[in-house]
């Protein structure tokens, strides 16, 4: 109500408040490398827009006479007790988005800000310990692109779970990078002199592979790091990862009911649905259609996270009545930190919750199991 009373006032939001503004404006604020890299998505982002897309043909039945003054979004997932579903998903290279480069550790300011979790990408331009650090009391995901070299990787791991993240979130589709066109010219390519690899330029494993540091020679770093890059796992290295943690691992990129299943049974603690918001595989169905399916053949055995196409709270309550227990926000979140770094991303994670919480207040859907029992509704339109 005090947005109404400050439009009858004649006063203008700063921010936008709906994905299409946020989308416009970040367009005109980022540089076109940084934007293309943001945005850019395979082949022809046929994938990637059908994960929005897809979103139009679910849609939820308001119930009346239910009485939803309070709201109850909270739940409790890997130890973390959480006031809202949401989570921000991994994004790499997070740091162009933001003038000083720091734009992962603006992405863990919002997240102390707000208790919406940041799951931390391997690729950051600060180090996995200053991205938690940053988070505040806010609890963390730490995601991990397997290295080739299985030091490297347990010292990865090891680090994250020093440094206090909740789960390691294991992301299986990119062990290869897709087909970008955006990011095949070269020249667009945002110029990164080798910032985003402060993961690897500050482990221990990784410098004993090199015969000298990055600081003398960050060619030969670069080299090995991309000869010690992107690990292929198959259901027999389930047992390795699950040896390197006592934390919890999610294998993120499960799109198929029977890999779900086969995770469970190799001993995965969460199954996250994602296509990587389009930027792996062209020509795949929208993630959303992916969800209900993986969720009952999970059977609440584990939690499911979700990913790829959320835009607004309508979104996330949708992913949630198809079975998310937690609904990740990726590409919006970038706009936000383009936007105005820590406070701009703040702004968006806000935005989102607020939508969501009222469309639970108008649909008659006092909590999240009221969401699950409410499911979401197919239509052909
Ligand atoms: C990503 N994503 C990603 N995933 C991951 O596991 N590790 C990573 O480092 C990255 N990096 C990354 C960079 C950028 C610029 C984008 C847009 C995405 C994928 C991300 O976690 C998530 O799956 C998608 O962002 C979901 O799609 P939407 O909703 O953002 O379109």
């Amino acid at each position: 109500n005090a947005i109404y009373y400050a439009g009858l006032s004649g006063m203008q939001p700063t921010w936008p408040v709906d994905y299409a503004t946020l989308k416009t404006r970040a367009e005109a604020a980022m540089p076109p490398s940084v934007l293309n890299y943001v945005q850019g998505g395979c082949g022809d982002e046929w994938t990637q827009d059908e994960n929005a897309r897809a979103f139009r043909h679910w849609g939820m039945v308001p119930r009346m006479m239910v009485d939803c003054t309070q709201r109850d979004l909270s739940t409790q997932t890997f130890g973390m007790s959480l006031a809202s579903p949401l989570f921000m998903a991994p994004i790499g290279v997070t740091g162009i988005c933001t003038q000083d480069g720091h734009g992962d550790l603006a992405a863990a300011r919002a997240s102390a800000a707000t208790g919406v979790p940041l799951t931390a990408s391997t690729l950051s331009n600060d180090t996995l310990e200053d991205v938690h650090a940053a988070c505040g009391d806010t609890p963390a995901m730490f995601q991990l692109y397997t290295p080739r070299d299985k030091d490297v990787a347990a010292s990865l791991v090891s680090r994250a779970e020093a440094a206090g993240y909740k789960a390691i979130v294991v992301t299986l589709d990119t062990w290869v990078t897709g087909w970008r066109p955006r990011d095949l010219n070269v020249s667009n390519f945002p110029q990164l002199r080798g910032h985003v690899l402060q993961n690897y330029f500050s482990d221990p494993a990784f410098r004993r592979l090199l015969a000298k540091p990055p600081e003398e020679d960050l060619r030969a770093a670069i080299g090995t790091w991309g000869a010690t890059f992107g690990k292929v796992l198959t259901w027999d290295d389930m047992a390795w990862l699950k040896s390197l943690t006592a934390l919890p691992i999610v294998l993120k990129g499960i799109c198929h009911p029977n890999d779900a299943r086969r995770a469970i049974d190799t001993g995965a603690d969460g199954i996250y649905v994602s296509n990587h918001g389009g930027r792996q595989a062209n020509g795949g169905i929208a993630a959303i259609d992916m969800l209900a399916p993986v969720a009952d053949a999970v059977a609440g055995r584990v939690p499911v996270l979700f990913d790829s196409g959320i835009r607004s709270g309508t979104d996330v309550i949708k992913a949630v009545a198809l079975g998310a227990d937690l609904v990740g926000v990726g590409r919006p979140y970038s706009y936000g930190l383009a936007l105005g770094g820590a406070d701009g991303c703040a702004h968006v994670l806000r935005s989102i919750l607020a939508e969501a919480d009222l469309l639970m207040a108008v649909n008659g859907l006092p909590d999240l199991n009221a969401v699950r029992a409410a499911g979401a509704t197919r239509t052909d339109r």
